[in-house]
C-alpha cells in the first residue's frame, strides 16, 4: 500500500488535499471495499491504535460508519457523544479533547457545528484529527464516499457534469463536492432559490441556476440535498409546498439528465420534500451504495493516517 500524501497529518476538508491525495484515498478505499464482503470482515492495519468519534451533532451515516471503519482495521474506538458527556456540566471543547488525548488516542473524528472546529483542534492536540463535519464549512469523507459511488458507476471521476439541488448555502456537502469536483475539472451546476444559492458561488467555478430543468440537462449525477430546517433553512423560502413543487426531483425532471445519470443524496433524506419518494427507491438512486461506500472511504482515510503506510 502507497504512503500516504496528506500534506498535513490530518483530514480537515477536501480544500487542503491535491488531486493526487484524492486519487489515492479513492484507490484505497477501492481495495477496502471488498473487506467489508468477507464472512470475517476485518484486518490487522489499525491493530493496537485508538481512534475517538467525537460527536457534537447528529448523525447515523458518518457517525456508524467511522465506527465500522475502524473496527474492520481492528482499531479500538470510543465514541463519545455530547449528550451524555460532561459537556452538560459545562466543560469546554478544549478541555474534552485534552482529556480525551490524555487517554492517548491516535485519531481524533470531530463533528461539531462550529466552521473550523476541526482545524481548531490541530492548535493543540496530537492525534490525527478528522472533520466529519464542520458547521456549513466542509464535509470532507461525504465527498471521497460520493467519489467512490461516482466512481463505481462511471468507471471514472473525471469528465462529468454534475446538479447539486438544494440548501446550497447551510450544506457542507455541497462545498466539499464542489472544491473536490472544481480540482479536477468536472462541471457543477448548483441549483435553488436564489436565497439558497447565492451569485458568489460562480466565483468558486460553478455555474447557478434557479430553475431546475434547465440546472439537471445533460448532467451524469444529480445530487439532491436535504432541506436543513435545523440551520434556518425553512425562512429563506415561502413554503415547503412552493420549494417542492420548483426545486424536488421527480422522474419527470430527473429524464432531463443523461439516459446514464445517477441520483444521489448523502441523507437523511426528506421524502416528497426534496426527492420524489418512487425516484429515491427506483434503480437509479445510488443513495445506500453511498452509504455502504462510506465505511470503505473511512477505513481508507483512518488507514492513510494512521496504518502500516504511514
Ligand atoms: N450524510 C451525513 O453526514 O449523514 P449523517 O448526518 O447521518 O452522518
Amino acid at each position: 500500500m502507497k504512503k500516504t500524501i496528506f500534506k498535513q497529518n490530518h483530514l480537515l476538508g477536501i480544500g487542503h488535499l491535491s488531486t493526487a491525495d484524492i486519487d489515492l484515498i479513492l484507490e484505497t478505499a477501492e481495495s477496502f471495499v471488498e473487506i467489508s464482503t468477507r464472512n470475517i470482515k476485518k484486518v490487522p492495519a489499525l491493530k493496537g491504535k485508538t481512534v475517538v468519534n467525537l460527536f457534537y451533532e447528529n448523525s447515523t451515516r458518518t457517525r456508524s460508519s467511522f465506527e465500522i471503519a475502524a473496527k474492520r482495521l481492528s482499531a479500538d474506538l470510543i465514541n463519545f457523544s455530547a449528550s451524555t458527556s460532561s459537556l452538560k456540566k459545562g466543560e469546554s471543547l478544549k478541555d474534552t479533547v485534552m482529556t480525551l488525548e490524555s487517554m492517548n488516542p491516535d485519531v481524533i473524528v470531530i463533528r461539531h457545528s462550529a466552521a473550523g472546529s476541526a482545524k481548531y483542534l490541530t492548535t493543540f492536540a496530537r492525534s490525527a484529527i478528522v472533520n466529519a463535519g464542520d458547521g456549513f464549512h466542509e464535509h470532507p469523507t461525504q465527498a471521497l464516499l460520493d467519489a467512490l459511488t461516482i466512481k463505481q458507476k462511471f468507471g471514472t471521476i473525471r469528465g462529468l457534469k454534475l446538479a447539486i439541488v438544494g440548501d446550497i448555502l447551510h450544506s457542507r456537502v455541497a462545498r466539499s463536492n464542489l472544491f473536490l469536483h472544481h480540482k479536477i475539472g468536472n462541471q457543477v451546476n448548483l441549483i435553488g432559490p436564489p436565497s439558497l444559492v447565492p451569485r458568489e458561488f460562480e466565483t468558486m467555478g460553478a455555474g447557478v441556476y434557479y430553475d431546475l430543468k434547465e440546472g439537471v440537462k445533460d448532467v451524469d449525477v444529480v445530487m439532491m440535498l436535504r432541506v436543513q430546517a435545523e440551520r434556518g433553512a425553512g425562512v429563506y423560502f415561502p413554503s415547503i409546498r412552493e420549494y417542492r413543487k420548483y426545486f424536488a426531483i421527480t422522474p419527470e425532471v430527473f429524464s432531463l439528465a443523461k439516459e446514464r445519470a445517477i441520483l444521489m443524496h448523502p441523507g437523511p433524506l426528506n421524502r416528497d420534500v426534496e426527492i420524489d419518494k418512487t425516484l429515491a427507491d427506483s434503480d437509479r438512486s445510488v443513495i445506500l451504495r453511498q452509504v455502504t461506500n462510506g465505511i470503505a472511504v473511512r477505513m481508507a482515510v483512518l488507514y492513510l493516517l494512521k496504518g502500516a503506510g504511514k
